[in-house]
């Protein structure tokens, strides 16, 4: 385990059921988990982005049997949804983690019988209400009206009595208890931290992880009877993960380069799952915990929970078809505190993207290239930082931008960095204005000019930089203007933390570059019609 080095990180989504298409929530994790990542990389960090997909199951099997396949079959057809979303959405994940491939079941195998050596694993009979949906033994108090899950609310639980084999949970209490003590970051955010130290001081029930009547998923090693809860073998998803292709499926391989993960991504709803079984799991595995989780909020349609039954779901695949990658990233990413539950609605949609990206940030680059073209021949004016005072209106927001920026996404705070970063462009408008630089070019006050101009192009510069975590390929076209030849997208290029120190600063524009003409980086959006 040498995942220690500050120079490496490692990250995940959930690993989504395939029972369908992705929808917006997986679509949501997912978009963060590749800033995150993009944030990462940008910063000449070595990164493991992985994402995949969980198919044991009931869940899955009926579905499959409903719509007459074999479950395999059934998993490969929407494997292939969920890759084709996530290259829509321009998501740059390293490794695509399936449940249902081969090097998986020797992981689980492995790990099941270092827990059984642990003797933490015993035959009992499992008496409950079961939900399909979210793969769980509910107690009655947390179901609603005749038995209905709180979260599924169409679906109803089923009740079960059944032999199951029980992982012991109730021997870890203490070591969970210790372990949130002395790592408090361990669950974020501070709301969730606390939702499951009160749920461990509760007092641990031990849960079971096999089930019988089943067989889509893998035999239990010791009682070939009963099949792994699909669960215990999806949190090891993450596992078999890290290990290298044709990399031999042992659990000392696959932890040897990437352990511990330093963050999993998952929504609030199954954070039990990833902040106290997970972890007992692997301290009975002789295993450490990841660094993080962090359970973001739910998202609603126009204030409304979202569902099948309300008919309101909002389909990620129509959102990027309509308006691109960049746009739902960036929308999802500024507009929702992660953490916080967020509402998705078209009409503020649009008015953001137009605002921000189009009003804001684009036309600040097209305006000032016109100008620039107009009276100084196209070339970026002989300056830098040292021709700027403190108190210029532009360089005081953008000298310690880069270190407000880098410290809000180390932290996942995305709104926070996409507002840090419009501060700088908003002022770059009123700048101009202010500034008349048309005015000053008439009294030819040439050096005057090229003052404004440059600061305006290189706040511009630096917000782009810092936006490509989020919005990669309009900075792209950004820095494609400004003269560099760079692609934020490109895996070819090497980035390193001397690129991260160099471009995060104002005052790095190269100087005395002929640039070529505006394009727009982001054209105007429609408001929808109202019927
Ligand atoms: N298969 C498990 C995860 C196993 S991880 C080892 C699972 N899959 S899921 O496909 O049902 O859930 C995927 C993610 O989508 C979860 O993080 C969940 O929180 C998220 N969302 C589902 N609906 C959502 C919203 N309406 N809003 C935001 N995210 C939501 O659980």
């Amino acid at each position: 385990m040498n995942n220690t080095d500050h120079h490496k990180f490692a990250l995940t989504t959930p690993l989504y059921y395939v029972n369908g298409v992705p929808h917006i929530g997986s679509a949501y994790t997912t978009m963060v988990a590749d800033a995150a990542a993009r944030f990462q990389r940008l910063q000449g960090k070595s990164v493991l982005f992985i994402t995949g997909t969980d198919e044991h199951g009931q869940k899955i099997q009926r579905t499959a049997v409903e719509q007459n396949l074999e479950p395999q079959v059934f998993c490969d057809r929407n494997v292939e949804s969920f890759k084709s979303l996530w290259s829509q959405l321009n998501i740059k994940y390293d490794r695509f983690s399936r449940t249902t491939a081969p090097n998986h079941q020797a992981i689980v195998n492995e790990f099941f019988e270092r827990v059984w050596q642990q003797g933490d694993i015993y035959l009992d009979r499992q008496q409950g209400w079961y939900c399909v949906s979210c793969e769980e033994f509910k107690e009655e108090r947390e179901l609603i009206d005749d038995r209905h899950c709180a979260i599924h609310t169409s679906k109803q639980a089923e009740w079960r009595d059944e032999e199951n084999y029980f992982f012991r949970l109730s021997n870890y209490q203490q070591y969970l208890e210790e372990l949130y003590e002395s790592q408090p970051d361990f669950i974020q955010p501070a709301t969730r931290r606390n939702e499951v130290i009160n749920f461990v001081k509760q007092g641990l029930k031990d849960f079971s992880i096999s089930r019988v009547n089943l067989d889509w998923g893998f035999p239990v090693p010791v009682d070939k009877k009963h099949t792994i809860y699909v669960w215990f073998d999806a949190l090891l998803g993450y596992v078999t993960a890290l290990l290298e292709p044709n990399q031999e499926p042992t659990l000392d391989n696959a932890l040897s380069q990437w352990w511990p993960i330093n963050l999993h991504l998952i929504g609030k709803d199954i954070l039990r799952f990833h902040a106290v079984y997970w972890p007992a799991m692997l301290a009975s595995a002789g295993l450490p915990s990841p660094n993080k989780v962090f359970g973001h909020g739910f998202l609603t349609k126009d204030g409304l929970k979202m569902g099948k039954t309300l008919g309101n779901t909002v389909d990620p695949f129509e959102l990027v078809d309509k308006y691109g990658a960049d746009a739902v990233r960036y929308y999802f990413l500024k507009e929702i505190e992660l953490g916080k539950d967020g509402d998705f609605n078209e009409t503020r949609f649009i008015e953001v993207l137009n605002n921000d990206l189009a009003n804001v940030l684009g036309n600040s680059l097209n305006r000032t290239l016109g100008m620039l073209t107009k009276y100084c021949q196209s070339k970026v004016p002989q300056l830098n930082s040292d021709d700027y005072d403190s108190d210029h209106p532009l360089f005081s927001i953008g000298m310690d931008l880069g270190d407000r920026v880098a410290l809000a996404y180390e932290n996942l705070q995305f709104s926070r960095a996409c507002e840090e970063i419009l501060t700088l462009v908003r002022s770059c408008n009123k700048y101009i204005d202010d500034s008349a630089p048309w005015s000053l070019f008439k009294q030819q006050k040439q050096s005057e000019v090229e003052h404004i101009l440059y600061a305006v192009l290189e706040s511009v510069r630096l917000s782009a930089y810092l936006l490509s975590p989020v919005i990669p390929d309009i900075s792209s076209k950004i820095y494609q203007q400004l003269g560099f030849d760079w692609d934020f997208n490109s895996s070819d290029r090497v980035q390193t933390k001397e690129d991260f120190l160099i471009h995060s600063q104002w005052g790095k524009l190269s100087i005395n570059k002929k640039l070529d003409k505006a394009s727009p980086v982001f054209s105007k959006l429609e408001l929808p019609s109202k019927d």
